[in-house]
């Protein structure tokens, strides 16, 4: 927020307001090419039908590179060219010596981290300092930590001799791009499958880059290939008779698709869909602590996480306390240039998903809310949302219900601890939660009783390689991450 105007009150609570100086990270630090190809077989090609679209930095709506899109014959080439390599090269390979591959991919992308982290903000609009201090750390660790697995698939727990399932087709989301790209290709290496990947249409340029490390790496050719473009790229890999195993991140919508088009076929399926998850605060948290919680919650990468903590329930009694500290925080939050280091929020990632905050915004007001913002200056150019609280929310109102994607929050009280949780469940989706409480054994109760893949506890927004990750109802099945994470790779 530039400029920041607070309030007299929250000025006296808040200290002094220190002005912050730009300081942005140079963008020269990564070279764009002016056109990317496909990635296919090790080397980068055209597409067949010779179409393009361009990806555009939406924090200024700059276009940044042509993309190939691939159509129904580059996605023929793709599967062959991963089966080829499955039962060539990859698929003989021993564990040790996948594991060799895996370490190495995992060391240039720390090598190069600086540059992917430009990239990958260029591209998606979160700030530089999230995708240098959480998105690249976390990719380079999933690749080392399923190194490791390669050569003890054993040990895992899927019976004594484990195998892959062949060729994965994977299709992922615009929030996190290269670390969604992580997620699906580490395991699956790991276990011994090759890979088409697909990544999403607005974010695809970390993901070819990472296919310039798998060159540099040696990968055997076809091992994995990436082919960008939209849905209906993806629709034409998932359905593709040579692909043995589907897996995707994205909306609950297309998860439904991709759930009827495998149906039938010999296909292993893992679904990773949205969210809704509550975050709780009970009277006796430390709101200190629970109010960087609450702002990591809903506004880390701009509210564009599946897990996002998009419903806050505040017990009743500590209410006013917590809105009151929200809102003073929520003053000191800085929107703006992805690239400054001292950037809190960033760009909404494309003029769609900007017209779906807008709109589910517009609704809660429509249906009695009360919307707040901090004073916040938006950049002309670009796309922007202000960081925008709604108090008054009840279970019934379509932002209580529904995936916003955004960084808007949702606040609901409770009284007691049953209706904490009755309220927490009362959602389709069930991926995770939050309990802030100083009571271990409230946390436990609570974590026993909330319907969710993933329950944090004094704490949100956690993410570390060792740890499973995955939903229940409509935010999909299958575990990501871990040991568990195997499974949904290996023939058990
Ligand atoms: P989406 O589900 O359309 O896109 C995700 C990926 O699926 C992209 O790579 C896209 O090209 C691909 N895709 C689209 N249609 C496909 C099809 N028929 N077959 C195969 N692949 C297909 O998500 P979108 O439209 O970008 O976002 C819409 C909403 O979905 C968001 O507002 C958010 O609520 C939710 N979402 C949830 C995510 C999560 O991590 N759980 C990630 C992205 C979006
Ligand atoms: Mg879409």
């Amino acid at each position: 927020m530039t400029g920041i105007e607070t309030t007299e009150s929250t000025r006296a609570a808040a200290g002094p307001v220190f002005d912050y100086a730009p300081a942005p990270e140079s963008r020269d630090i990564v070279r764009l090419d002016p056109q990317y190809g496909l990635f296919i077989d090790g080397e980068f090609v055209p597409a067949a039908e010779g179409r393009t679209f361009t990806t555009i930095n939406p924090a200024t709506e700059e276009p940044l590179a042509a993309v190939a899109e691939a159509g129904p014959a580059d996605v023929e080439r793709a599967v062959a060219a991963a089966r080829a390599a499955y039962e060539g090269a990859w698929g003989r390979m021993r564990g040790r010596d996948r594991a060799k591959y895996l370490f190495r991919i995992a060391r240039i992308v720390q090598e190069r981290s600086r540059e992917l982290a430009v990239l990958e903000s260029l591209d998606n609009g979160k700030p530089i300092r999230e995708s240098r201090d959480v998105d690249l750390p976390l990719v380079a660790a999933h690749f080392f930590y399923y190194a490791g697995w390669a050569d003890k698939l054993e040990l895992a727990g899927f019976g004594p001799q484990p195998r892959p399932l062949g060729v994965a087709g994977q299709v992922i989301p615009w929030n996190f791009p290269l670390l969604m790209a992580a997620w699906k290709l580490a395991p699956a290496l790991a276990c011994g499958n090759t890979c088409v990947l697909k990544p999403a249409e607005t974010t695809p340029l970390s993901a070819l880059f990472l296919a310039q490390i798998c060159q540099e790496a040696g990968l055997p050719p076809g091992t994995v290939n990436v082919l960008t473009g939209a849905g209906g790229t993806g629709a034409a890999l998932v359905s593709h008779p040579g692909v043995d195993k589907v897996a995707f991140t994205g909306s609950t919508e297309v998860g439904k698709e991709i759930r009827k088009a495998v149906a039938g076929t010999h296909k292993r399926l893992t679904l990773e869909l949205g969210g809704k998850a509550a975050n709780v605060i009970f009277e006796d948290a430390p709101v200190d602590q629970a109010i960087e919680g609450i702002v990591n919650g809903i506004f880390f990468n701009q509210g564009h996480v599946c897990c996002a903590g998009s419903r806050l329930l505040v017990q009743e009694s500590v209410a006013d306390l917590v809105i009151d500290r929200l809102r003073e925080r929520l003053t000191t939050l800085r929107l703006g240039d992805p690239l400054d280091k001292n950037t809190d929020i960033g760009a909404i990632n494309s003029a769609e998903q900007l017209d779906k905050i807008r709109l589910l915004a517009d609704v809660g007001s429509e249906e009695g809310a009360q919307r707040w913002s901090p004073p916040c200056e938006l950049p002309s150019r670009g796309f922007w949302f202000a960081p925008t609280i709604f108090t008054g929310v009840s279970q019934s109102h379509r932002i209580a219900r529904e995936e916003i994607f955004g960084p808007v929050l949702s606040v609901l009280t409770f009284r007691t601890p049953e209706e904490a949780v009755a309220k927490a469940n009362n959602t389709p989706y069930g991926l995770s939660a939050g309990v802030w409480t100083e009571k271990g054994s409230r946390i436990l109760w609570m974590a026993q009783k909330l319907e969710a893949g993933v329950v944090w506890a004094n704490t949100y927004n956690r993410f570390d390689p060792t740890s499973p990750f995955g939903g229940y109802q409509e935010s999909g099945f299958g575990r990501e991450g871990g040991r568990q994470g195997l499974e949904a790779y290996l023939d058990v």
